[in-house]
């Protein structure tokens, strides 16, 4: 078994190398006549590794971290770990595929903890995490206390750290979304927030799915359920 998760662990490496498909097609030709080993290889290749990662000093982002949390869960076999920075490293960072990255908002802005957390990350790690997904959600005191812009700070550290960042498009509630993240004020008590913060979470294991595991069923225009109802209302 830990071989095999061995296996498994140095195709997604190769991966961000740019060649996982190749390396991971080569590896199960090499087994090809164990088929029950193959396709256990290519099953463990195509589970999403999400990291939740957040800091909360009063408990409101941990909630959130938690809906992303549950939310990403809901894509079938994704792999979730859900960790305070404190509890955190780069290796963190190294397993996973998909990261959602979260902080208070604090004057306007992402929090002082998660920006020395990332400045002291190993130097010679910078660079060699290319073309992770990530995604960023943050809660503030008010509505319009700043959450957009902590939402930017968070993106502009993920995309300088190689991560590919998206917002989400749907709509969760009447005149709510999470374009940038999910956001809220003070802790995630009404539905819709909560929906924006799984939704999140679901998102973000979709489009890891679909663009490191390759797993074309799991893009977002290919789902049923509703993402646009309250659009317009
Ligand atoms: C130092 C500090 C600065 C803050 N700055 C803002 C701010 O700029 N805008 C705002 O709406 N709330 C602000 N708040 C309130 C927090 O963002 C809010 O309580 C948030 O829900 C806390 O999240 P947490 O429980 O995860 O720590 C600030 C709080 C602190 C302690």
């Amino acid at each position: 078994m830990i071989q095999e998760s061995t296996v498994a662990a140095e195709g997604k490496q190769f991966f961000s190398d740019g060649a996982l498909f190749r390396s991971t097609s080569i590896f199960v030709r090499c087994v090809g006549s164990a088929s029950v080993l193959a396709s256990h290889y290519r099953k463990a290749a195509d589970v999403p590794r999400i990291l939740v990662l957040y800091h909360s000093n009063s408990g409101n982002t941990r909630q959130m971290a938690q809906l992303v949390a549950e939310g990403a869960g809901q894509l079938d076999g994704a792999d979730v770990l859900l960790k305070d920075i404190s509890s955190a490293d780069h290796t963190d960072l190294a397993w996973c595929d998909g990261i959602a990255l979260g902080s208070p908002t604090n004057y306007g802005s992402v929090c002082w903890q998660m920006k020395k957390w990332w400045d002291e990350q190993p130097l010679e790690n910078w660079g060699k995490r290319d073309g992770k997904i990530g995604c960023v959600f943050t809660s503030a005191g008010a509505w319009g206390g700043g959450q957009e812009w902590t939402c930017m700070t968070l993106l502009s550290i993920l995309i300088n750290y190689g991560f590919l960042v998206f917002g989400v498009t749907d709509y969760t509630g009447i005149k709510f979304s999470a374009h940038y993240g999910a956001i809220c004020a003070g802790a995630p008590r009404d539905d819709h927030v909560q929906e924006a913060c799984r939704r999140l979470g679901l998102r973000l294991s979709e489009w890891t799915a679909c663009l490191i595991d390759g797993r074309k069923e799991a893009h977002p225009l290919n789902q049923s359920y509703d993402r646009f109802s309250d659009l317009g209302k």
